[in-house]
C-alpha cells in the first residue's frame, strides 16, 4: 500500500496547486511585486536576453516583469487559476502563456530560449520528478544559456519545516543540476512574503553546458 501512495503523490501534489490559487486570500508566495533578484540580475546585464521561459509563473508577476523588459516570454503554470490570472494581468504585453505540467512536456523547441526563470518552483518538484524537470530546463536553452532559480533553503532553522517554502540544501541542487549546468553562482538571498515573513533562500544561477 505504502508503495501505491509514493506513486501517487505527484499528482495529489500538483492538485494541491489549483486549490491554492482558487482559495479567497492569495497564496503567501504572491508577493504582486517582481523577484528583486531577477531585477538585480537585469540591472548589472549589459545585453538583455532574448528568448526568456519561465517556468511556474503563478499569476504571472515576473513574467509580465521580463516582458517590460523587451523579452519575447514563454510562461507555464500548472495551475488552471493561476494561469487565468496572469491572463488577467496582462496590459499591453505579449506573452506566450501555457499550461502544462513542465515534468511532462514544454512549450518551447528544444535549445531555443536564452534565459530560464523560476521563483519557488524548482523546490516544489516532487523528488522523484527533479530530473525531468532539470532536463526539460536544460532542453529548452540554448547552449550557455542561463537559468536563475529561487529556492528555499535547509540552513534556515525552524521548529515546523512546513512553515514556509520547502528547504533545499546545496548538496540537493548541485548533485542533479550539475551534470547538465555549470554553478555560476549560488548564493544566499531570502523570500520576502507579503505577511512580512522571510525565509533563507538560495540564488542559484546556472548555464547550460556546451
Ligand atoms: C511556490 S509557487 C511560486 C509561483 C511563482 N513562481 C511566484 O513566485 O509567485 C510554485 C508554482 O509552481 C507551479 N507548479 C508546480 N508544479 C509545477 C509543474 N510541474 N509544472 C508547472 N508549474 C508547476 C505551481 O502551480 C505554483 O504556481
Amino acid at each position: 500500500m505504502k508503495n501505491q501512495q509514493t506513486s501517487d503523490t505527484p499528482d495529489i501534489e500538483k492538485h494541491k496547486w489549483e486549490e491554492r490559487y482558487q482559495e479567497e486570500t492569495a497564496p503567501p508566495w504572491d508577493t504582486k511585486l517582481p523577484a528583486p533578484e531577477l531585477e538585480q540580475y537585469f540591472a548589472a546585464l549589459d545585453k538583455k536576453p532574448g528568448n526568456v521561459l519561465e517556468v511556474g509563473c503563478g499569476t504571472g508577476t515576473n513574467a509580465i516583469w521580463l516582458a517590460k523588459q523587451g523579452c519575447k516570454v514563454t510562461a507555464t503554470e500548472i495551475a488552471p487559476t493561476a494561469l487565468d490570472k496572469a491572463k488577467a494581468s496582462v496590459g499591453g504585453e505579449k506573452i506566450d502563456f501555457h499550461l502544462l505540467d513542465i515534468c511532462q512536456s514544454s512549450p518551447v523547441s528544444d535549445s531555443s530560449q536564452d534565459f530560464v526563470f523560476d521563483r519557488g518552483v524548482y523546490h516544489v518538484i516532487p523528488k522523484g520528478e527533479r530530473g525531468l524537470f532539470i532536463e526539460r530546463i536544460a532542453s529548452a536553452l540554448k547552449p550557455g544559456g542561463l537559468w536563475l532559480s529561487l529556492v528555499g533553503s535547509k540552513d534556515e532553522n525552524r521548529e515546523n519545516p512546513e512553515n514556509g517554502p520547502p528547504q533545499l540544501s546545496a548538496a540537493d541542487l548541485i548533485n542533479l543540476i550539475e551534470p547538465f549546468f555549470e554553478i555560476i553562482e549560488l548564493n544566499r538571498s531570502h523570500f520576502i512574503l507579503p505577511d512580512g515573513a522571510k525565509h533563507l533562500a538560495w540564488k542559484a544561477l546556472y548555464r547550460k553546458r556546451s
